[in-house]
């Protein structure tokens, strides 16, 4: 496999043009296949890459780590409140030393207003490609698994009606990064994107903007709206899932006023009703269940969300493989 896109770093999906995505689609169903008939696929024989998280995670962690190792490589698992970071290191010279003992650079740091600004330092001063876990703005790797997902599932993307709907959790206060590279991405594709959610959870201006932009250069739609029973109504794909106010408010309290009052932003069963008979039920994960969703819809037959969360693994070693791989 020829590594098309060596050192290209994967911050946002928006440093990447369309045919450069479909190119790691490609190359994701190529893996995808190739892992289910127990190929080799030692396309990064003896590279390392360096996995910092300042946050917790179980998809991204595993599948950045399983995937490196299916590439033939190692991953150095790096918390990072072990890490000199926890003293004030600096990106810069974290990325710089890092990029000297092996081939790849990720990191997840979704502090707001800090996150991307700390990859982007990263990526300013490393010699190895730097890959995004999920910052404050951006999740690409959770954006490639859903775009590979819904062409899947709908065998296409164009006039699909795919809807990004807030929806109710006391989990913990949630990054807008899901959301936001979902409302960006997927115009880019066709698809008839509606973002709903209550006042207060509104998404970064310059993001409804671009992904206005992307709609129409790419014969797509974007519309945002208050009302959940909109967006749900005759949906093909709906993607209903907490965000915090970041944007209006940066606190890191998880529960106020607001969030109560929106309590019945939840993925019912009716409200599944409202989208197509073959509508399908996403989500990132992890799910507030009870919260955000019932039971019997992330259960049910709509659901494809073992499905998204597999192909993280498939999505991954894509950009791995084409990234970090020798030419
Ligand atoms: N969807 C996702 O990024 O999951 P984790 O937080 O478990 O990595």
């Amino acid at each position: 496999m020829k590594p098309l896109f060596k050192g290209k770093h994967f911050i946002t999906l928006e440093d990447w043009k369309t045919e450069e995505i479909e190119k790691l689609l490609e190359v994701s169903a190529d893996l995808k296949e190739k892992f289910k008939n127990n190929e080799i696929t030692d396309y990064l024989k003896n590279k390392t890459s360096f996995l910092m998280f300042f946050e917790q995670s179980t998809r991204t962690r595993n599948s950045m780590e399983a995937g490196i190792a299916q590439l033939g490589g190692h991953a150095n698992f790096l918390d990072t409140s072990t890490m000199q970071i926890s003293h004030g290191e600096t990106g810069k010279d974290t990325a710089i030393i890092l990029s000297s003992y092996g081939h790849g650079i990720a990191a997840r740091n979704c502090f707001w207003r800090q996150g991307n600004k700390f990859l982007r330092e990263m990526a300013d001063n490393a010699s190895v490609p730097v890959m995004n876990l999920q910052c404050d703005l951006y999740h690409p790797m959770q954006g490639l698994a859903d775009l590979m997902t819904i062409k899947e599932v709908k065998k296409k993307t164009e006039n699909v009606k795919v809807s990004i709907i807030w929806a109710y959790a006391t989990s913990h206060k949630k990054p807008i990064s899901v959301p936001l590279t979902q409302a960006l991405l997927f115009p880019r594709f066709g698809m008839e994107v509606v973002l709903a959610h209550p006042k207060g959870y509104e998404l970064p201006e310059w993001v409804l903007e671009k992904a206005r932009k992307n709609a129409e250069e790419n014969g797509g739609t974007f519309k945002v709206t208050n009302d959940m029973e909109e967006a749900y109504k005759d949906a093909d794909i709906v993607i209903p899932k907490n965000w915090g106010s970041w944007v209006s408010n940066q606190s890191d309290d998880v529960i106020d006023d607001i969030l109560e009052s929106n309590k019945h932003w939840k993925c019912t069963e009716k409200m599944m009703a409202l989208a197509k008979p073959d509508a399908n039920y996403m989500h990132a994960l992890p799910a507030d269940r009870g919260n955000e969703v019932e039971d019997s819809v992330i259960d049910g037959k709509q659901s494809i969300v073992y499905q998204e969360a597999e192909n993280r693994l498939h999505t991954a070693k894509a950009v791995m493989a084409m990234t970090m791989g020798d030419k």
